[in-house]
């Protein structure tokens, strides 16, 4: 979840277990990579299906126990593995809100990813966090609602220059391009007050989806972190270990890498649902969406959202799973290659 605190060498672990043995022919890895068959143990389609069989959100037991699972993996294949535990700052949702009213009616938004038949999760999706921005700012923002494409710096000087006045509006941009975290960060810098992410199908979708197909179905939310920063926020630059010093919310707010505005991540359903309602001028062809998507237009409104977040902060143990394997080359030098488990 945090960006570099919380890093393991899973990719290392799913095709370690190979490199004692002669070193067998390309063929043999790529059909281990490729392969949709779990019956092979080392594989890597059934590393990732363990690893994925339950929500392990950072900072849980079920994220410690998927950390102990990586650590007994390398373990196994006599790869010296140890686990450093770090005491990191996360964020976790406690209420959010979205409702959208026009002169027509009210929608109001159940924020809730469905269940869908043959979900192989769906014994487990009572497990799930609500779906939320980790670090997002908590607050209420109440306005119009501009589309603003990807919400990158260029995105807004196209609506700079069709005359759309972003201040004290409600963003809604689309997953994709750049950093979940620069998208409310550029919104805030232009004077928005609230900002709505949503997965465009035209980016990440197809004529199926999840069971059926890789994509993500049309409630299906992409979460994550919207910090700009490095690790830890209120430990920029050093360890975050038992009793280490940490800066104070107003110093993490004034360090400018937590988002400053509330912001949500939504479905495309949901999104799809939000730009119906969006008046004003029609948007560039690039920035519409795929085949049976409606016309997009820009706003302002008139449609007014309103978004509404709280999440709490903790201090809470995660793990980083550390593997050495001593290269015949130039032994004392390190390579490192990191993955995030969360
Ligand atoms: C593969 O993993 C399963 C489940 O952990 C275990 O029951 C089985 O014995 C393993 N097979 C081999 C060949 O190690
Ligand atoms: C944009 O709108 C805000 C009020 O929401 C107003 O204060 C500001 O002057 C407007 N800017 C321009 C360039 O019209
Ligand atoms: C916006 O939603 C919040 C949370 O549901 C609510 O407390 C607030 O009154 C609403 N604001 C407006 C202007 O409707």
């Amino acid at each position: 979840m945090t960006k570099l605190t919380f890093f393991t060498f899973i990719v290392l672990a799913t095709s370690i277990s190979f490199i004692f043995l002669e070193t067998p022919p390309k063929s043999f890895y790529h059909t281990l990579f490729i392969s949709d068959s779990f019956s092979d143990n080392s594989s890597i389609a059934n590393h990732l299906y363990t690893l994925t069989k339950r929500p392990h959100v950072a900072g849980s037991q079920a994220n410690a126990d998927a950390a102990a699972y990586v650590l007994s993996i390398f373990t196994s294949c006599n790869i010296p593995s140890h686990l450093t535990s770090y005491d990191v700052a996360l964020t976790y949702p406690v209420s959010r809100s979205l409702t959208l009213k026009s002169s027509e009616k009210t929608i109001k938004f159940g924020l809730f990813q469905e269940i869908y038949d043959g979900d192989p999760y769906a014994e487990v999706a009572n497990e799930v966090l609500p779906t939320f921005h980790a670090y997002a700012r908590s607050g209420t923002a109440t306005g119009p609602v501009v589309y603003a494409n990807y919400g990158r710096v260029e995105d807004y000087a196209t609506l700079r220059e069709m005359g759309v006045n972003v201040s004290n509006t409600v963003v809604l941009a689309r997953y994709g391009k750049i950093y979940r975290g620069d998208i409310v960060h550029n919104a805030h810098a232009v004077g928005a007050i609230g900002v709505l992410i949503f997965t465009d199908k035209k980016d990440y979708g197809g004529e199926k989806w999840f069971p059926d197909d890789k994509w993500m179905p049309p409630s299906g939310v992409q979460v994550g972190s919207v910090y700009d920063g490095i690790g830890d926020p209120t430990t920029p630059g050093w360890p975050s270990t038992g009793e280490c010093e940490r800066l104070s919310d107003e110093e993490v707010d004034e360090g400018g890498n937590v988002p400053l505005i509330p912001s949500l991540p939504i479905s495309w359903a949901d999104g799809d649902a939000i730009i119906r309602t969006i008046g004003g001028k029609v948007a560039n062809v690039d920035w519409q969406g795929g085949k049976d998507s409606p016309i997009y237009r820009v706003g302002p409104g008139p449609a007014i959202a309103n978004l509404s977040y709280e999440g709490q902060q903790v201090i809470s143990t995660i793990q980083n799973v550390i593997a050495v394997i001593e290269g015949e080359e130039e032994p004392d030098r390190y390579a490192s290659l990191t993955f995030n488990f969360s």
